[in-house]
C-alpha cells in the first residue's frame, strides 16, 4: 500500500509505504540509525548497513551531544549530499536522527521507519525534527519532511502497553480532528488502517500548513492542558496520557459537556485513563500556562472540539481562559 503527500514549501514529497512484516522491509541505506531496543528485538530481520549507529530510545538521546556524535559518524562514513539515511525507532530516535539527516550537507535523503504507535501515527510525518537543550524539550529543530515513511505494524507486537497507549491517545486526537472512523479501527485492533487513516488526516493538514501558521495548530488539540499536566506531575504522567486528559477538558471549555463525556467513554474503551488526578490542581495548570510558548499579548489559541471532525481555533484572553479552566476544575 502506498500513500503520498506533497508539502508545498520544501518541495518534498513524502511517500508512506506499508510493509506488514519486518523481514520484508527493503531499504539499502548508506547510514542507519537504530533504536537499541529495536535492534535487540528485530536486528537479524532488519536491513544491514556498514555504517550503523545504535541509540537508546527516550529523551536521553535527543541531545546536542548525540547530534554531534551523529555528525562525527556521518563524516567518518563519508556521507555525501546524495547519500541516504534510514532511521528506525520511536519518536525520540526519529527526531534526533532526522535532525542530523536534515543538517548534514544541508540535508540528505531521509527514510523513517517508526517503531512505536506514537511515531507511526504522528511523529514520523510532518517534518518536525528536534533536540532538547538544557533539559527543555524540542528547543532546537528543523522542518525537514522525510522522503519516505515505512509503516510496519509488526513492530507494535513488542511495544509495552504504556507506550502503545501513548500512541493511542494521539490517534484518538487525530480521530476527533479529522476522521472518527479511526476509533473503530483502533477498537478492532486494525492498526494498519488506524495508522494510515491518522497519517492521511495529518498529511492533509500538514501539506496545507507545513509551518504551523493556521490549520496545523489543530494538531495541538489536548496539548495545551496536556503539557501542563505532564509538567505538574513532574512527568510521572506520560505525554499521551496527559493529552488524553486534555482533550475532554478542551471540549468542556467550549461548553460541549456531552461531547466531553463521550470522549472520556471512548478513551476508556481504548484503555486510556482520562480522569485527572486530584494532585493536578487548576492553580498548577495556570502556573505552567505562563510559560506556554504559544502565548501572545492577546492571549492563547485553544483548540476546542465542537463535535467529531469539527475543531475550532479560539483565541482566549487570559482572564476568560482562567475563568473557563476554574469552571472545568470545580
Ligand atoms: N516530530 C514530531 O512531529 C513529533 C510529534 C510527536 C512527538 N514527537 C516526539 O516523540 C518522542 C516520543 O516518541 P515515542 O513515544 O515513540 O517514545 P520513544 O522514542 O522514547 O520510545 C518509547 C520506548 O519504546 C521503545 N521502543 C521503540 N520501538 C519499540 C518496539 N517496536 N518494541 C519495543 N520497544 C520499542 C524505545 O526504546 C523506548 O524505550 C518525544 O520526544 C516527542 O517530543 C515528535
Amino acid at each position: 500500500m502506498k500513500i503520498e503527500f506533497t508539502f508545498p514549501r520544501s518541495d518534498v514529497s513524502t511517500a508512506v509505504r506499508v510493509e506488514p512484516r519486518v523481514k520484508d522491509i527493503d531499504v539499502s541505506p548508506d547510514f542507519l540509525i537504530l533504536d537499541s531496543t529495536v535492534k535487540n528485538i528485530y536486528g537479524s530481520r532488519l536491513p544491514s548497513c556498514d555504517h550503523e549507529v545504535v541509540l537508546a530510545g527516550g529523551e536521553v538521546s535527543k541531545t546536542p551531544d548525540i547530534l554531534e556524535k551523529l555528525w562525527q559518524k556521518m563524516s567518518q562514513a563519508n556521507l555525501r549530499r546524495d547519500s541516504s539515511v534510514v532511521v528506525a525507532g520511536g519518536g525520540t530516535v526519529c527526531d534526533i536522527g532526522a535532525f542530523a539527516a536534515s543538517t548534514w550537507k544541508r540535508g540528505v535523503n531521509l527514510t523513517l521507519i517508526p517503531t512505536t504507535m506514537l511515531c507511526m501515527v504522528d511523529a514520523s510525518l510532518g517534518g518536525k525534527t528536534a533536540v532538547n537543550v538544557a533539559g527543555a524539550k524540542n528547543q532546537a529543530g528543523t522542518v525537514y519532511p522525510a522522503s519516505e515513511i515505512l509503516i510496519c505494524p509488526e513492530f507494535l507486537e513488542t511495544l509495552p502497553l504504556k507506550e502503545l497507549n501513548n500512541g493511542l491517545a494521539e490517534a484518538l486526537k487525530t480521530a476527533v480532528i479529522g476522521d472518527r472512523r479511526i476509533v473503530e479501527y483502533l477498537l478492532n485492533k486494525d492498526y494498519t488502517r488506524a495508522v494510515t487513516a491518522c497519517l492521511a488526516v495529518k498529511g492533509r493538514i500538514v501539506a496545507a500548513d507545513l509551518e504551523e501558521t493556521g490549520e496545523r495548530r489543530l494538531l495541538n488539540l489536548g496539548h495545551t492542558v496536556g503539557h501542563c499536566i505532564e509538567a505538574v506531575s513532574r512527568f510521572s504522567i506520560a505525554h499521551g496520557a496527559a493529552v488524553a486528559m486534555g482533550i475532554p477538558v478542551a471540549a468542556e471549555m467550549g461548553g460541549n459537556h456531552d461531547l466531553a463525556r463521550e470522549l472520556r467513554a471512548v478513551a476508556g474503551k481504548l484503555g486510556i485513563e482520562t480522569i485527572i488526578p486530584e494532585t493536578i490542581t487548576v492553580q498548577g495548570i495556570l502556573t505552567h500556562l505562563e510559560s506556554d510558548k504559544k502565548t501572545t499579548s492577546a492571549g492563547r489559541i485553544w483548540i476546542i472540539p465542537e463535535g467529531w471532525e469539527d475543531c475550532r481555533q479560539v483565541l482566549l484572553d487570559l482572564s476568560t481562559e482562567k475563568e473557563l479552566l476554574e469552571k472545568v476544575w470545580q
